[in-house]
């Protein structure tokens, strides 16, 4: 059993991921959900992370909201990509939970305290200020923690948001350095994964065809959320990123890579967010994180469709 902290930004692929875990109760328990702002303000991550627990029928589960903004670089959102609320697709009720009273960050601090160490992950889905802010704010908790696993990067995929960085690390890089130079167990699902889980017209029919309101909600996600994505790269079907994380979690063996060093370029304005990654270990930099660099598509898409559809 995984204890999981899901700090997100939802986002349609974000809700993907934290549905799909939400139904997989045996395997990975979700302690909480930090709601940072990046696909859009944080108001909405607030809102759309409790419409997500409501719609799983787990209003239970914590919700607290976290940063604001990045460290230091104004707030960069995906409006186009995700829409206005961020989670456009789906009619979902307004949700009638409030978030949790506190920080998110204080949320993850004082988790990782409680709980016996090395049995918490954090599951990373946005832009890394909140971990980072932990990071800072109580650097015990590195050590105690079972590790990191994030949506975020690229190397042979480069960027999406800007040539070359991936929108997670591009909209706060200076807490990404942080937290990849932290020392914590870092494990990074990047884009060069992300791009081979193409949400074909099948694979977004499946999740229709469970018959479900999650299911229902998924397909309709994925249907907006695909547009942009669809017009840029002229695929098959849109990349699929957060779930990665999830199904990760889930089943590590759909997924091959290796240890390598990871920076972040944070002084150049061209190439800000870069990831950039000693996959061929040309360098004497020290490996930092377990670098996902491919995975299998259709085993990955069967696991999500399997996992929404033992939810309400
Ligand atoms: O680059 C993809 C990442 O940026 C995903 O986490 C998506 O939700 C957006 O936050
Ligand atoms: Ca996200």
């Amino acid at each position: 059993m995984r204890k999981v902290i899901f700090d997100t930004d939802p986002g349609q692929d974000d809700a993907v991921a934290i549905l799909a875990a939400l139904g997989s109760p045996d395997e990975i328990e979700v302690l909480g959900i930090s709601a940072v702002a990046g696909n859009i303000p944080l108001h909405h991550t607030v809102n759309n992370a409790l419409r997500l627990v409501e719609l799983a029928g787990r209003p239970d589960i914590p919700v607290y909201a976290g940063a604001d903004r990045p460290f230091a670089h104004r707030l960069v959102t995906a409006e186009h990509v995700h829409g206005v609320t961020g989670l456009d697709g789906p009619d979902l009720p307004q949700p009638v939970t409030k978030p949790r009273e506190g920080h998110s960050v204080d949320f993850i601090i004082d988790t990782v305290r409680r709980l016996p160490d090395k049995t918490v992950t954090i599951a990373a889905l946005g832009p890394l200020t909140n971990i980072a802010l932990a990071f800072l704010k109580a650097p015990d908790i590195i050590e105690r923690l079972q590790g990191v696993v994030l949506m975020g990067g690229a190397y042979f995929e480069v960027g999406n948001i800007t040539p070359t960085a991936e929108f997670n690390i591009y909209v706060d890089p200076d807490a990404a350095g942080i937290v990849f130079r932290s020392g914590a167990d870092i494990t990074v699902l990047p884009l060069d994964v992300t791009h081979q889980m193409h949400s074909t017209p099948p694979r977004i029919e499946a999740f229709r065809q469970i018959g479900n309101k999650a299911g229902a909600a998924v397909a309709a996600m994925l249907t907006f959320s695909e547009t942009y994505d669809l017009k840029k790269y002229g695929w098959n079907g849109a990349p699929l990123h957060d779930p990665c994380v999830t199904a990760f979690l889930l089943r590590p063996d759909l997924f091959e890579g290796r240890r390598v060093n990871v920076e972040v370029e944070t002084g150049s304005a061209l190439t800000r967010g870069m990831t950039v990654v000693d996959f061929w270990r040309v360098t004497d930099r020290q490996p930092n994180a377990f670098y996902v660099r491919s995975g299998d598509a259709d085993r990955f898409f069967a696991l999500l469709t399997e996992r929404v559809a033992r939810l309400p």
